[in-house]
Formats: C-alpha cells, structure tokens, sequence
C-alpha cells in the first residue's frame, strides 16, 4: 500500500498499526480540545476524542493514543502538540499542562512549551479575568538524540536592530563587514558560543518560545484549523526534505498541505469521513498546484 499522503479513515487507536515502525521523522498535531467542540455531528462516533464526560478520562485517551503512536515515530523523530485550554463552572482546568505531565510519565521527554499568540483571538464578553489569546505547543521527543534544525528557523535578531536600546550596539561588529573579534568587544570572553549565536548568527537568532501567529483563514469548512505557518515552524525545525510527517487527527489537512509545499511526504488520519475526505482532497489538489507551477 502506498502510503505516501494518504489519510486513514478512523480512530487513531484502531488505524495507527497501518504504519510501519521507525517510520515517522516528525508528528505534527492538534487533538481535539476538551469539551470545546463536537466533530461527528452528523454521525455520532464514540470513539471522538474531547467529548469524554471527565478530564482524566480525556487525559488518559490522549495518552493512549500517544502511546500508539509512538513506536511509529523514529527515535530521531519530534512530536509537536498543539493544545489549548478549557473552563468549567469558571475554573481555568490546566488542560494543557496536565496533559504534558502525562505523556512524561509515560515516556516521553518535554523539550520545550511554546506560546501559541494568537493577535487576532476571538473577541470575548469575560470582565473578570483576561482574555485569553494563547495556546500551547509542547515539543517532545523519544530520545535525547533527535534531529532538530535550528538554522531552519532563526528569527531577527532584537539586539542590534533598529528598535535597538543599546546605544552603540553596532559597534560590536567592528568596521563594516567586520566580525565581533574584530569589533570593540574583541577578545572578550562573553563573546562565548551561545552570545555568538544570540546576538550575531548571520540569519538571526535561535528560535525564542513565544511565537505570534494569525489564526487561519481556512476556518469556515473545519472548525479548528491551526495556521500553516504554526506547522510550517515545527516541520523545518524538525524534518528534511522527503521525510514522512504524521498527523494522527487531521482534521481540514494543514499539516499535509503544509508537508506537500515543503517537498515531504505525509500520512493522517482522521475518524470522521466528511474531514477525511476533504483533507484528502485539499491535500491532493495542493499537490498539483505545486506542480503546475
Ligand atoms: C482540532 S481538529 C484538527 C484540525 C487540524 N489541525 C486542521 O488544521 O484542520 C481535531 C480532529 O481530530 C478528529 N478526531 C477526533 N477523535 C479522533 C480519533 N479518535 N481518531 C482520529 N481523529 C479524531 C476530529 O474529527 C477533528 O477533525
């Protein structure tokens, strides 16, 4: 079977033994979030993660759903989960952190937790707390020894910018086309690896763990679609041309469309058949547009 940008239609739990082990460079996700929506509307399906009746047994759906994907992915390989919050009779629940909490105790090791800003957030009527415009990001991995490309997604530097404070920060680089060796700074022992980096790197900083990102456009056919910018950050930093990336709840199809634009391969699934269907499409069509032009 080719497995090359195909979405499996059905629950994650049940469908995920099509793939072959040490398969999957990079999983790149967002399950459905806590009592927040219903995706099986038309056909009711009990297996739909987000609609249990209590958050542990979310917690431990999701964690058995990780715990089937996990041999998939090489030990090279990253997973990236997006998650965002839930309130219940006006408590914040932690969602998103406990949910991390569980997948360490099963194995699996927190990288990062990155902020998700969301500057064009639904507007809400709340006066008695802030509005929330965030969700999170956590980077996990199954060994320590895991294939991430930094450069892939540096950031501008903040430092010697022209919003910059510092006065004279330039000067640090010396004449023009200079190095910081050679610049006022030189022979300084703070011009260490790691400031190098940060201040200097010729394609910018490392990747901070804040990143702002305008929710998609895509939102009127799928309730939830992340932006493909959010996927495409995670997919450079975590993937070479050519590999296979993994979306277990697939959703409209960003992740594959995403994948296909960047030359990788992607295999999803997704268990209701009037999402599987149109990722499948939007991520077939994406693929002749790549090629016709
Ligand atoms: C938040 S949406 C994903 C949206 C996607 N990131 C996008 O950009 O379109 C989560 C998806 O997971 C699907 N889903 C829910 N339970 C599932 C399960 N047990 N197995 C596979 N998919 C499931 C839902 O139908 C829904 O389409």
């Amino acid at each position: 079977m080719c497995l090359k940008n195909k979405i499996f239609l059905g629950d994650v739990r049940e469908v995920c033994h099509l793939i072959p082990d040490n398969f999957i460079q990079s999983i790149i996700t967002s399950p459905p979030y806590f009592g927040h929506r219903i995706y099986s509307e038309e056909k009711f399906n009990q297996n739909e993660i987000g609609r249990e009746k209590t958050l542990d047994e979310y917690i431990n759906n999701l964690v058995v759903c990780f715990n089937v994907i996990k041999p998939k992915l090489k030990d090279s390989g990253l997973l990236w989960l997006n998650l965002g919050d839930t309130y219940r009779n006006k408590e914040l629940l932690g969602v998103p952190w406990r949910v991390a909490f569980a997948l360490i105790n099963n194995g699996w090791i927190l990288r990062s937790d990155i902020i998700w800003k969301k500057p064009n957030a639904m507007p809400s009527s709340v006066k008695d707390r802030p509005t929330i415009e965030h969700e999170y990001v956590f980077l996990f991995s199954k060994t320590t020894n895991y294939f991430y490309d930094a450069d892939a997604i540096r950031e501008p530097h903040v430092t010697f910018s022209e919003n910059s404070k510092m006065k004279g920060g330039r000067n640090h680089l010396g004449k023009k086309n200079g190095t910081p060796e050679l610049g006022k700074n030189g022979g300084n022992s703070n011009l260490h690896n790691g400031r190098w980096d940060q201040a200097f790197h010729p394609n910018g900083r490392n990747k901070r763990t804040v990143w702002e990102i305008p929710l998609s456009k895509f939102r009127d056919t799928h309730f939830a679609v992340y932006p493909e910018k959010l996927v495409e950050t995670c997919l450079l930093a975590s993937s070479q041309v050519n590999d296979f990336i993994f979306d277990p709840f697939t959703g409209s199809g960003t992740t594959g469309v995403v994948a296909k634009k960047h030359n990788r391969n992607f295999i999803g699934i997704e268990l209701v058949e009037k999402y599987q269907k149109m990722a499948q499409q939007r991520i077939d069509e994406s693929f002749y547009q790549a090629t016709l032009f």
